[in-house]
């Protein structure tokens, strides 16, 4: 095994690989034994090497350079054979001189590459090889039938140069030349990449093309006396060639590739079932493209594949119908269905004859197999229909695409009567009814037969001649319409799946439609719009169920997918297998997962909201409607949220811990059956599974408290924790009830227990288990996944421990310069009032926590005497900010006790602000828990000044004299007269100031300046400026042992 490095990255090679194999590894190194084929594509490759000529199934041509590489080797020193490494201890590299193509480089042990990721002369060589190839490329993209799909076009874009320096006449050579019947050729457009000679050479072995002329006139052509149209395989080069010079007759200027939705399906036109993309327009299928499938058919189709789809779109039959007398008349399909049932149960076994057919799909047989059992019919068989013309290729011998299908179920292993002897046994009277499914009595018997016949049921894709005998015609679905599974020649089983939508969908096979098309999210273009071109259809296995459940009385089945399961319960060789093996696991877990995500989201806002209604808060109703948003701005917290992480804490632990809960959270999903039909994993004891796999979530709260690094927040993980653990035994034994009712451990049959009859619903039969799950899985996953992170980190907040230890120093008043709004909105290039708005919401913030911590005394900096000098806009602005804050935040500053007191000179302040605040601090006067000082249009000189004038008067007025003035008088004139001095005066913005800011008042006070901008300052910030207020000591002039022992 080598090792080499591209783009600094380290990826394994194999001796003998070419460079860009090693890139595109994760595509070839694909698990071939694996039936998931059905998203290879998604898988995508290791690294983009963009390139023409080369191709994964044919030989290296190197003709085209796109693919242009720089690569060295580690330099060896010739005495030690070491590596040389350089200062940073690095092997040194040594370039080549040259680019090199990663199409026909072999990898060597060590070996270093560089893409145009980090190459600059990469770029430029890609750059000047496309214009190259531009030079006589004509620029008809727009009107190219190969638009929209043409790896030139796409490639041109992504590495391309953005105009062409070539201003000449482009060398002209022949357009649309028909190649046989089947291809057109444009040779302006051909790159002369020899992708197409090379198919011919090496994969079909014909030879059949050859490039002639010289220099920049050569272009490929048909070798003398050879016919593309002999070719079985010959379309194959309008898929491989990377410039749309080969463009299919049949599908030419038909559509755009955008018009279209694509589905990812299999071909039924043989045996070999190879894989395709269908493409559908309107409801029509317009063609069909190869699919790559390692297993089945690599990367190619027959032609004759590709060709076979019109009998989709034409001719089709389409509403169930019954014949009265001559003329038929369409009926309702209850009616019809019915009606068949009754047909059938008036003859006696013996006298019945079932047709099948090896174009049915597995689950349509053992639905008629089903019915056969039902009805006693023993005489069941199907033809066998043969390809003259077949290779060791991908043109099998057998026409049909599930022959080996019909061998598995069994299909005809009892009959007395065969297709063979159907037609003598007619004659003879002894078979006197006939349901043919999916298949044409008359490639059996004659017309003459036929009419001999008393009654006749067809379920038909097409309106047919043998259809005019029929009692009941009931249309089937094609593949291109249902979900099937088929068994190829070799064994693959595959899943067909619906590209077109039927007149009346069942839910599966909307759910299907949904996840099958390319187009999930649909495009506008494709509206199935056009009633014409909707059949009203079902398919087969639909219809045999509900001739089953007509005869029963009772229901069969739902779905293709609950027969397929079915059929694997019951055939060893598939016992292995269920649909989600054979295709589409990836979109369904995604589905599931995106649908619950959104489905907790909106059970947790609602138990917020009920919660809040419960206990008479405003809380999340705050928002009303509006708050429907609110899962999505928590998802965006989520994602983008600061995070924070204590000192103290476990760094590794820290982060570990969330993952673990949300981690075995999701795990939980993959055995929760979401219907009948979806579920990830059907595991036997899926029910242990989800209780053992949830409670692992303890022990990521445990985890949590413990990695915080304090002994407050480890009780709380284990409070937690304990809380959970008290939930997980009311749903354990809630569940124990639900396993002894249904008699199984398996989540899939719990819930198909339940499908069965109303009366089987746990929430009938068990409704006190129900009542207590759901108590207890509300309680328990209360606030995950969203706010695990958020709670997690409130429990990790090193602030209580400080709180509880020190509550003797948690500062009484704390007064606060909110400094940095303006140079904040500067940083996010906004106008500066939106800095102050956003140092608004900050305040709220603040002040809560100064509640949590017990401070009686919050002082807020908010507009300076000095302040009036600034632009008019933003004192305007501020203004009214003021007034939208104080008005919209009085009623919760009365409910949560807080009082406003404003300093400053309010009386110059425009009227209406001023009324907003007395109206406000008037509501709030009687309020003790905190007081919130706002100093506004404040000056501590003014104040001071104030004071002293105040003074002389009282002396002017002889109320005291000038000996009575003292600290205790000037403190009683300030706007502060009621209020202890501050403890702790925190600035932010990192000014070295006190901003004329209660001068006098901050005599003693501590000082912590912040290096945050005011709008980025948080609980975080704010809890440790406490912690360090509590660190330091205060002395007030005294020494340390006098504070510690009073006495002294
Ligand atoms: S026709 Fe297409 S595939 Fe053939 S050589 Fe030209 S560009 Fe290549
Ligand atoms: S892809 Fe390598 S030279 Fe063409």
């Amino acid at each position: 095994m080598f090792r080499i490095f591209i783009d600094g990255k380290g990826y394994s090679a194999v001796e003998g690989q070419t460079i860009i194999q090693v890139a595109d590894a994760k595509k070839n190194d694909l698990d071939k034994g694996t039936y998931a084929m059905h998203h290879i594509k998604t898988l995508g490759v290791q690294v983009e090497i963009p390139r023409f000529c080369y191709h994964e199934s044919l030989s290296v041509a190197g003709n085209c350079r796109m693919c242009l590489v720089e690569y060295g080797m580690p330099k060896v020193d010739p005495v030690t054979k070491k590596y040389v490494l350089d200062e940073k201890g690095d092997p040194v590299i040594q370039w080549m001189p040259k680019l090199t193509t990663a199409c026909s480089t072999k990898v060597i042990d060590e070996m270093r590459v560089k893409t145009h990721v980090t190459s600059p002369l990469v770029k430029d060589a890609q750059r000047g090889i496309l214009e190259f190839i531009l030079i006589n490329h004509p620029l008809d993209c727009p009107t190219c039938d190969q638009a929209g799909e043409c790896p030139l076009q796409q490639i041109t874009y992504k590495y391309g140069p953005e105009s062409s320096r070539f201003e000449f006449e482009k060398v002209h050579k022949p357009k649309r030349e028909k190649w046989g019947s089947k291809i057109v050729f444009d040779a302006e457009r051909c790159i002369n990449c020899t992708r197409c000679v090379r198919f011919f050479d090496e994969y079909t072995g014909t030879h059949d093309l050859e490039i002639v002329q010289r220099g920049w006139n050569n272009y490929p052509s048909p070798a003398s006396g050879k016919s593309l149209d002999e070719n079985p395989y010959s379309m194959n080069v309008i898929d491989l060639c990377p410039v749309g010079a080969l463009t299919s007759a049949d599908y030419r200027f038909k559509s755009r590739v955008w018009e279209m939705s694509g589905t990812e399906t299999i071909s039924l036109n043989n045996g070999k079932c190879s894989n395709i993309t269908m493409w559908v327009r309107d409801n029509l299928v317009m063609r069909f493209t190869p699919r790559f499938n390692p297993l089945v058919n690599g990367h190619f189709i027959a032609d004759e594949d590709r060709l076979n789809y019109k009998w989709i779109n034409e001719n089709r039959a389409s509403a169930p119908k019954l014949r009265n007398v001559n003329q038929f008349v369409e009926r309702t399909w209850e009616e019809a269905i019915c009606e068949a049932a009754t047909i059938l149960k008036s003859y006696s076994p013996s006298e019945i004859f079932f047709l099948g057919s090896t174009m049915s799909s597995l689950e349509t047989m053992y639905a008629l197999k089903k019915l056969a059992e039902k009805l006693g019919v023993l005489n069941i068989d199907y033809a066998t229909y043969r390809n003259n013309l077949f290779d060791n290729k991908l043109i099998s011998s057998d026409a049909t695409p599930n022959r080996l299908g019909a061998e598995l179920v069994d299909l005809s292993s009892n009959r007395v009567v065969s297709v063979f002897s159907l037609s003598e046994d007619i004659q003879k009277g002894k078979i006197k009814c006939v349901l043919a499914v999916e298949d044409d009595l008359l490639n059996i018997l004659n017309y003459e037969v036929l009419e001999r016949l008393e009654s006749y049921i067809v379920l038909p894709h097409h309106n047919l001649k043998s259809n005019q005998m029929a009692k009941v015609v009931l249309p089937a679905a094609t593949f291109a319409e249902m979900v099937g599974s088929f068994i190829n020649v070799d064994g693959v089983i595959q899943l067909t799946r619906p590209a077109k939508v039927l007149k009346f969908q069942n839910r599966e096979l909307m759910w299907e439609l949904v996840s099958s098309r390319l187009d999930i999210h649909g495009t506008k273009f494709d509206k199935w719009v056009r009633e014409e071109n909707l059949i009203d259809a079902k398919p087969a296995w639909e219809i045999l169920c509900g001739m089953l459940t007509a005869l029963s009385k009772e229901k069969s089945f739902n779905s293709a997918r609950d027969i397929f399961e079915k059929i694997c319960a019951e055939i060893p060789d598939l016992s292995h297998l269920n649909y989600k093996k054979i295709g589409g696991k990836i979109v369904l877990i995604v589905t599931i997962v995106v649908g619950l995500l959104i489905t907790v989201a909106y059970t947790v806002l609602a138990e917020r909201w009920i919660a809040a209604a419960i206990q008479r808060r405003i809380g999340p109703n705050r928002v009303g409607w509006h708050g429907v948003l609110q899962p999505f701005a928590d998802l965006l917290k989520l994602l983008f949220k600061e995070n924070i992480k204590p000192k103290e804490a476990n760094k590794f632990y820290h982060t570990i811990a969330p993952m673990i809960s949300l981690v075995a959270a999701f795990s939980s999903i993959a055995v929760i059956p979401f219907s009948s039909s979806i579920l990830i994993a059907d595991v036997p004891v899926g029910v242990l599974f989800v209780l053992a796999v949830t409670s692992v979530g303890v022990y990521g709260i445990t985890l949590s408290g413990w990695a915080s690094g304090s002994t407050y927040s480890s009780l709380g993980g284990l409070r937690s924790s304990a809380q959970m653990v008290s939930y997980e035994i009311a749903m354990g034994l809630a569940v124990v009830s639900v396993v002894v009712i249904s008699g199984s451990m398996s989540m899939h049959d719990i819930v198909k227990h339940q499908t069965t009859n109303p009366l089987h619903w746990n929430i009938v039969q068990n409704f006190f288990g129900f009542v207590i799950f759901l108590i207890s899985a509300f309680a328990e996953t209360n606030r995950a996944p969203f706010d695990l992170p958020e709670a997690e980190q409130e429990l990790k907040d090193p602030k209580p421990k400080l709180v509880e230890k020190q509550k003797q120093k948690v500062p009484c008043h704390v007064a606060i310069i909110m400094d940095g709004n303006g140079r904040w909105a500067k940083k996010q290039n906004l106008p500066r009032l939106a800095g102050h708005y956003q140092g608004v919401k900050i305040v709220r913030d603040v002040v809560e926590t100064a509640i949590e911590l017990g401070i009686s005394y919050l002082t807020l900096f908010a507009f300076s005497t000095e302040n009036w000098k600034r632009p008019k806009e933003e004192v305007f602005g501020i203004m009214n900010l003021t007034i939208d804050v104080v008005k919209r935040e009085t009623e919760d500053l009365v409910k949560n006790g807080v009082r406003i007191l404003i300093i400053g000179d309010i009386n110059t302040l425009p009227s209406d602000t001023k009324q907003a605040l007395t109206e406000c601090v008037e509501k709030t006067k009687l309020n003790t828990r905190l007081m919130l000082v706002l100093a506004l249009n404040y000056g501590s000189r003014w104040e001071i000044t104030q004071a002293v004038k105040t003074i002389i008067k009282g002396i002017h007025e002889e109320k005291w004299t000038l000996e009575d003035i003292d600290e205790t008088m000037i403190q009683n004139n300030l706007s502060t007269k009621n209020i202890p001095d501050p403890d702790l005066l925190i600035r932010t913005g990192g000014g070295f100031r006190v901003s004329n800011f209660l001068l006098w008042q901050i005599a003693y006070t501590e000082l912590i300046v912040l290096d945050v901008l005011w709008p980025d300052f948080n609980r975080t910030c704010f809890n440790e400026a406490i912690r360090e207020f509590q660190q330091r000591e205060r002395r007030y002039g005294m020494i340390s042992e006098q504070l510690e022992y009073p006495e002294n």
